[in-house]
């Protein structure tokens, strides 16, 4: 890219919007200063107060209440979309044909279809389509894609996993737009959607899913009475609307190697605010990530010592990815969050726009494809749950 500095806007103010506000302010300071000017330009929300307050909270110049007067915006280059999965499209679609380059959240879409038809516009446009895998850029699950990349851990054996919420526990918590759509589109695309691209990350492709269930534990729920941002509660009418998707999932995946694992999301995890965790299991070695302890590890290595054997915490520092200069104070055992993955994230998407080779970047961001692929395996789970639990082939098209 030519230009000496890029323009950035967010559509979409509330609970992951705010992180990617935040984490373009953060982008430009973390790592050395590779990057051209970055300027925050407008964080847009048709709740204009919502967009307000967020632009001024993170230095943003204005806000704009429509994703029309950024994708005109000519001061505006970088756009991340962070809205509802059911609007992705529209609004990726009008950016890329307007030339910006576009960050969309997971999933995709809502459905295969819009979501196909958003790889087919990245295709064609000018400009990057791009898709953030936040956890990808997790230390601690950085480090376990490194030790079974380098073949530490030897052959995988077996992966197991889950990502537990509990943001839908409390049944007087009001209805959003999480809650509405079809089976599938309920806890297995909100938090299965990190699921899915770790779940091949770990053990390879995944050739079928059998054993799909999907649950709906609270089958109602209080309409609010204010604006409701990601999982708050606000005040709610005694009025009651349908949930229609599901709270809770459950599949196993057989990797086309031959290996299999089983895997589970929910919503309505009580005491689980926000617990992903998987184990993977090799002929050399195993690794164990909880996020409630995103600062460590816990390691296996199968090193023929048997009378000292047993899993070893491995603290994370400046040895594992992202950390060395990825933080103000990079020291061993400082300490990670859930937001330094947007800021690493904005960074290399930054990087990409901005024409740094790979190489000399952070490992580059996921394409649109990626996130079908990620989409279709989840489509695989809905539809065994719908034949009882069937075996069903992950579709390529
Ligand atoms: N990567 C992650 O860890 C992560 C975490 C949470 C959410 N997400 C993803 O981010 C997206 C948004 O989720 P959220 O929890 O922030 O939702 P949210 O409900 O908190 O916020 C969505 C915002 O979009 C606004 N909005 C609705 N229609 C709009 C439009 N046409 N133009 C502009 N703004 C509009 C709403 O007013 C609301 O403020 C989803 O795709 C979700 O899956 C990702």
């Amino acid at each position: 890219m030519s230009k000496n500095s890029i323009g950035v806007a967010v559509i979409g103010a509330g609970m992951a919007g705010k992180a990617h506000a935040a984490a373009y302010r953060a982008a430009a300071g973390v790592y050395d200063t590779t990057l051209p000017e970055i300027r925050l330009v407008s964080i847009a929300d048709v709740f204009e107060p919502l967009a307000e307050s967020a632009a001024k909270r993170f230095g943003f110049e204005r806000h704009d209440t429509s994703w029309q007067a950024l994708a005109e915006a000519e001061d505006v280059d970088v756009v991340s979309v962070v809205v509802a999965n059911r609007l992705h499209r529209e609004i990726v679609e009008g950016l890329l044909a307007a030339g910006k380059h576009v960050l969309c959240e997971k999933p995709l879409s809502d459905t295969l279809e819009d979501a196909e038809a958003m790889v087919a516009a990245a295709r064609r446009a000018d400009s990057i389509g791009r898709i953030g895998l936040t956890f990808l850029r997790q230390p601690g699950i950085a480090y376990v894609q490194r030790l079974i990349e380098e073949g530490t851990l030897g052959n995988i054996l077996h992966v197991s996993g889950r990502y537990l919420t509990d943001y839908g526990c409390d049944p007087q918590a009001p209805i959003s737009w999480r809650y509405k759509g079809p089976q599938g589109s309920g806890a297995l695309a909100d938090v299965g959607s990190h699921l899915s691209y770790l779940i091949e990350m770990l053990g390879g492709e995944v050739e079928a899913v059998s054993g799909g269930v999907l649950s709906t534990a609270i089958t109602s729920r209080p309409k609010p009475l204010g604006n409701v941002v990601g999982h708050e509660h606000v005040e709610v009418s005694e009025e009651r609307e349908p949930v229609e998707n599901d709270d809770y999932a459950a599949f196993t995946v057989k990797y086309a190697n031959g290996t299999a694992g089983t895997f589970e999301v929910s919503r309505v995890a009580t005491g689980h605010a926000n617990t992903l965790a998987f184990e993977v299991y090799g002929d050399k070695g195993s690794a164990k990530f909880d996020f409630d302890r995103p600062s460590e590890v816990r390691v296996f290595l199968n090193d023929g010592d048997t009378a000292n054997a047993g899993f070893r915490t491995v603290i994370l520092g400046p040895d594992h990815p992202y950390w060395r200069g990825g933080f103000a104070m990079d020291a061993p055992g400082v300490g990670v969050g859930q937001n330094e993955g947007f800021v690493f994230q904005a960074r290399a998407f930054l990087e990409e726009v901005a024409g740094i080779p790979e190489g000399e970047s952070l490992p580059r961001v996921a394409t649109f494809e990626t996130g079908l692929r990620n989409m279709r395996l989840l489509d695989a789970v809905a539809r065994s749950a719908q034949r009882q639990g069937a075996a069903v082939a992950v579709k390529e098209s």
